[in-house]
């Protein structure tokens, strides 16, 4: 179990799936299933387009909103884009930033990354700040220094100041959306690397209050033993959040694991 006074967290991320009466009805039984529950950060994450009526189905639970990007200005012209300051209009609170699909198909990189990461954080949103190696980089013995040079690059200039703010999601690239997973030791050694980077860049108490995510085919079947490692302290989680029933039993592990 997590140690420490980090709270897990089970964030789902919907990409873009689900119209917004879909996406309604979707968290209305989350909200039915885990709604009340103290024990486990929960947040749902829905297009930009299903946020307004997902805000209105959890306001009164204890599920929080999260969009799945947003620009780092406040406002201007930025067409086709979502500032921080909208998002917080919307009663969201945290927001996934460089995701591997952003940094893939639309090239975000670890300056661009760094600057939504920074605004975020000055918006009092949460930023879940994803990072993760691609299969070809695991197997040709670059994971560290690739995972040093994503986390490096998101968090320059960030105040350990908001260590309670900020949550890493560890996503190896070959796991997400393919049902292959980290096995749970695998996954524990690279979350305290980055446990251990976060102390050399943030210092070390700023760093044991940093929540870091496992991402990547987690669902009720190993989301037990996943979450049951020291330092994984949550997961983000796409294609089992879009079934209320395999979300909410994952959300159920970290319950047991916390009480
Ligand atoms: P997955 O996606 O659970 O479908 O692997 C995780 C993610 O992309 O955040």
């Amino acid at each position: 179990m997590s140690t420490l006074a980090r709270k897990l967290l089970i964030a789902g991320n919907w990409k873009m799936n689900l119209n917004s009466a879909e996406a309604s009805e979707l968290a209305d039984s989350i909200v039915n299933q885990v709604g009340t529950q103290m024990e486990v950060a929960v947040c749902i994450c829905p297009t930009f387009t299903s946020l307004e009526a997902v805000s209105k189905r959890v306001v009164d639970s204890n599920i929080g909103l999260g969009a799945q990007n947003m620009h780092f200005e406040n406002s201007g012209a930025f067409t086709g884009e979502i500032s921080a300051e909208m998002l917080r209009h919307l009663f969201v609170s945290y927001v996934i930033i460089g995701h591997s699909e952003r940094r893939d198909y639309f090239n975000e990189d670890d300056n661009l990354v760094n600057q939504k990461t920074i605004a975020a954080l000055e918006a009092s949103l949460k930023p879940i700040v994803c990072i993760g190696e691609t299969l070809n980089e695991r197997d040709s013995g670059q994971l560290e220094s690739v995972i040093h040079r994503q986390l490096e690059g998101a968090l320059l200039g960030v105040s350990p100041n908001h260590a309670d703010q900020l949550v890493i999601a560890y996503e190896p690239v070959w796991a997400i959306g393919t049902g292959k997973t980290a096995t749970p030791e695998d996954a524990e050694s690279v979350h305290s690397f980055i446990r251990k980077l976060l102390s050399d860049i943030l210092g070390i108490e700023a760093a044991n209050k940093v929540r870091i995510l496992y991402g990547g085919s987690m669902k009720p079947e190993n989301a037990e033993a996943l979450l049951s490692q020291k330092n994984i302290d949550g997961g983000l989680i796409g294609g089992a959040s879009l079934k209320a029933h395999a979300f909410t039993s994952i959300v159920d592990s970290a319950i047991k694991l916390s009480s």
